[in-house]
């Protein structure tokens, strides 16, 4: 019901603007509301803080829907997700109350922070500080490549509070965007997902109250790659989202394009790169569904050993079947595929993101070789 629900929204609203806000890169106001009418931009949230409660399966799929028609709009859910999994994992009941209802209500969007122009796969090495001073923290800083950011009211930076302890010496907080020192620079120009802005985040002496850390002083970085754990998750269902769009497009077109007197769908050739799309691709939401039940476990408790290996497996297995999945389409479509009067070439660039944000694939695969060996 919810996969018929959301779906139904998508073709309705979501699809009919995807081409648009590719090509003018202006994020989807109107289809974010959509979203927020149907409870669809945040269904994670539990109902105790005014969400609609829905488990990881349930945002798998709301993802996944969503990105089959617009990759760009896909990340409203996702995005939510990400910067709220803190709160949830490790927050005071202070902040889970403050901060996610107005989320909840589609009031405010809340974004991750924890990228950096000198950090990005080793994220342990930010630079980002944050100095105790009497009952605030003083921030400087530059955060990079924080997806929604300017549209999102919420922010979660990670940043130093003890420098030269690594890992152990970086703490979580919640910045507001209106806190003074706050700032957020110009949209990139990007391959896809250009409905989605990717901004970077400035703090010059940025004051925040101290009760805004999330969690205990030196946790923050476990408490950001725990919830990495959970959202690599949201990111292979838009992976496998963004394919299933590319997918079910080709499967219509072969049925119609006719060369050498017939429909190309009756050339065997053609067959068996339909069957190797649809086999790789199901293969990906199988996995991805599994993780999603690991990650539901997790959150209601249960210590579940094995959440880290398949959250990267989902997340690279996906990301890889979609960049191939994307790109097959394209060929499928041929000249036509190639130009921008067809969907399939904005969804082959939608798809390359998904290798490489929340972590790139390489770093998957460390993630996984390493649970693996230890
Ligand atoms: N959960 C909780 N804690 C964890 C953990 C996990 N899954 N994995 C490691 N830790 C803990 C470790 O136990 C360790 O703590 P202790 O010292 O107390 O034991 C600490 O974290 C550091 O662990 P490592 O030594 O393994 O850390 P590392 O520096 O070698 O790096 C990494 C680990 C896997 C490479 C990590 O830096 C990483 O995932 N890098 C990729 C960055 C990334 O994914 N960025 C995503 C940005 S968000 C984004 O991209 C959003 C978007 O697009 C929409
Ligand atoms: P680098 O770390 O410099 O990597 C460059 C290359 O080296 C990659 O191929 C990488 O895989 C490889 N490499 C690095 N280390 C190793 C290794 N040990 N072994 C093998 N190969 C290695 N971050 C956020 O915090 N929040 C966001 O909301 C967010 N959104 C994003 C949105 C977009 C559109 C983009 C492009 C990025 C976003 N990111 C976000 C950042 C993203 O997570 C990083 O770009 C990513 O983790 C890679 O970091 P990097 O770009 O610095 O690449």
């Amino acid at each position: 019901m919810l996969r018929q629900a959301i779906r139904a929204l998508a073709e309705d609203k979501i699809a009919p603007r995807a081409a648009e806000v590719d090509r003018t890169g202006e994020f989807p106001w109107d289809v974010y509301q959509a979203l927020v009418e149907a409870d669809m931009h945040a269904i994670h949230i539990p109902e105790e803080y005014g969400g609609a409660g829905g488990d990881a399966l349930a945002a798998v799929i709301v993802i996944e829907e969503v990105a089959r028609a617009c990759a760009s709009t896909s990340l409203i859910p996702a995005v939510n997700k990400l910067g709220t999994v803190p709160l949830l994992l490790s927050g005071s009941e202070e902040l889970k109350q403050r901060y996610l209802p107005p989320v909840a209500r589609g009031e405010a969007m809340f974004s991750y922070a924890l990228s950096e122009p000198e950090a990005g796969s080793d994220a342990a090495a930010m630079r980002t500080t944050a100095v105790r001073d009497g009952d605030h923290y003083v921030l400087n800083g530059t955060k990079r490549w924080i997806t929604n950011a300017g549209v999102s009211t919420y922010y979660t930076v990670m940043a130093v509070t003890e420098p030269g302890a690594g890992a152990r010496g970086i703490s979580a907080f919640v910045v507001e965007k209106d806190d003074p020192g706050f700032s957020v620079g110009a949209p990139e120009k990007k391959l896809g997902i250009k409905g989605s802005p990717t901004c970077e985040l400035y703090f010059d002496d940025c004051r925040i109250p101290a009760w805004r850390m999330i969690g205990e002083p030196g946790t923050g970085f476990k408490t950001a790659l725990a919830t990495l754990d959970h959202t690599r998750i949201t990111i292979a269902a838009q992976a496998i989202g963004i394919a299933q769009g590319a997918l079910d497009y080709a499967l219509g077109y072969v049925k119609e394009r006719k060369q050498f007197g017939k429909a190309i769908a009756e050339f065997q050739g053609v067959q068996f790169m339909l069957a190797d799309m649809a086999m790789k691709l199901e293969a990906a939401r199988q996995l991805t569904y599994a993780a999603a039940a690991r990650s539901e476990r997790a959150m209601r408790g249960e210590k579940v050993e094995d959440l880290t290996f398949f959250s990267s497996a989902a997340k690279c297995a996906a990301s890889d079947a979609a960049m191939e999945i994307t790109t097959d389409a394209v060929q499928l479509l041929g000249g036509y595929g190639y130009t921008n009067d067809f969907p399939v070439e904005r969804m082959m660039r939608d798809a390359k993101i998904t290798q490489i944000y929340e972590g790139t694939n390489q770093i998957q695969r460390m993630v996984m070789a390493r649970q693996l060996l230890k």
